[in-house]
């Protein structure tokens, strides 16, 4: 195949190492600069230009996109993806994983194990924040932040609320998350790609840090990972629609905890510390599935008017609890089920004699007019009746 390494750093580790295990499997690979692309949108096609000049065809992409071009480099990747190049991470993945807040957000839906995070604004709201988390000592972050740089330990209340009104005071957007002190100064990086881990090491801070990042003087050790950690790194990933991240995770009481999903992580602390060729692992993935580039499903389904996808569930407006799939009725009203949601697992392509549970859920293809008699009316958290005021309230 014939792939563009994504990367401002040509000579950095992980850009070498990439390189050179494409080379050594006989592969096409050139690393081009991210900065250098010119996206053109005057063509009847989407088209890229690199150093002035037009691109030729590549059949992959690995995108290396640091966090100060985010913006210009998910344009890139996702000019790449109109144009049908494959590409691990899409330019979606990229940019939800990149924002603390929004990863958490994506994350908290599906039933991953997160530290307790509040995102407020108001200097009100700041001290009910910190403790619904479980008060001091409380870490506080900066949305964008890495390699440690903008995570801070707050001993006590009052030190915190200093320090985030102080942030809020220039504008910086800060998360407030419980301190998980069983991991303190420890945690656990798991290499994915594709739908497993290839690779995984404990990271321990140095002294009295206790943040472990490398770049902060951690040291590493490879590790056999349990495969409750491997799950969670696995599911966490795919969620976030990369299919090669760096899962950081605490380990809490009760198992791990998701702290952060990085889209470029880098190979040198886990090569170094497992001694396994993750950048090979990297390339071989990258090689069988470039005959599928990834497609943004809604963005392709919804082209066609009055067609739609959408999620139906089981026990919703129209009961289906008990019944089969084909007795369900579905494709009678031109209506497809894409796959089945149970719990954590995930039924791809369901049989018609799969018999529904209550808590199912189909990822459906089909008309929209039909799947909206089967949506149940929304559901109120809180089904309780507030009286309007008196007075209209000014803003
Ligand atoms: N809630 C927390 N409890 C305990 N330690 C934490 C917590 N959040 C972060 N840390 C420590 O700080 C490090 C950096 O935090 P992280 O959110 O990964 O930011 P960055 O993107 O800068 O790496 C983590 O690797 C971990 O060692
Ligand atoms: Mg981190």
């Amino acid at each position: 195949m014939k792939i563009a390494v994504l990367s401002r750093a040509p000579q950095a580790y992980s850009t070498q190492r990439l390189r050179a295990a494409a080379l050594q499997r006989g592969h096409n690979v050139k690393v081009l600069n991210t900065l250098r692309f010119a996206i053109d949108l005057t063509a009847d096609e989407p088209d890229l230009h690199y150093r002035g000049r037009q691109l030729s065809d590549y059949d992959a992409i690995l995108p290396r996109i640091g966090n100060s071009i985010t913006y210009f480099g998910t344009a890139v990747v996702r000019q790449f993806e109109q144009m049908d190049v494959y590409t691990p991470n899409t330019a979606n993945g990229i940019s939800s994983a990149r924002d603390k807040l929004r990863a958490n957000q994506i994350l908290s839906r599906h039933n991953i194990a997160m530290p307790p995070t509040a995102f407020v604004r108001n200097r009100a709201d700041v001290r009910p924040a910190i403790e619904r988390v479980g008060g001091a000592p409380v870490v506080i972050k900066l949305l964008e932040g890495t390699q440690g740089i903008g995570v801070i330990l707050a001993p006590q209340v009052k030190v915190a609320e200093a320090i985030i009104e102080t942030l809020h005071s220039t504008k910086q957007n800060v998360l407030i998350q419980k301190f998980i002190s069983e991991s303190r100064g420890r945690d656990i990086r798991a290499l994915v790609v594709g739908d497993r881990v290839v690779a995984a090491m404990r990271r321990s801070a140095a002294g009295d840090e206790f943040r472990s990042n490398v770049h902060r003087g951690g040291s590493v050790e490879a590790i056999e990972l349990d495969p409750v950690y491997e799950r969670a790194a696995v599911r966490s990933a795919q969620i976030m629609g990369l299919r090669v991240a760096g899962v950081d995770m605490l380990e809490g009481e009760d198992g791990p905890l998701v702290m952060e999903v990085n889209s470029s992580p880098g190979l040198q602390g886990i090569e170094t510390a497992t001694k396994l060729d993750v950048a090979g692992a990297i390339i071989d993935y990258i090689a069988g599935q470039v005959a599928f580039p990834e497609i943004d499903v809604r963005q392709r389904l919804t082209v066609s008017t009055g067609y739609g996808v959408a999620e139906l569930m089981v026990h919703g407006a129209v009961d289906l609890v008990g019944k089969t799939l084909g007795e369900a009725g579905l494709w009678e009203r031109d209506i497809t089920v894409l796959t089945l949601h149970r719990g954590v697992s995930v039924i791809p392509n369901p049989r018609k004699h799969v018999v529904l549970e209550a808590d199912d859920r189909l990822f459906c293809f089909g008309k929209l007019d039909e799947m909206r008699s089967m949506v149940p009316e929304r559901r109120r958290r809180r089904a309780k009746v507030r009286r309007l005021p008196r007075q209209p309230l000014s803003e």
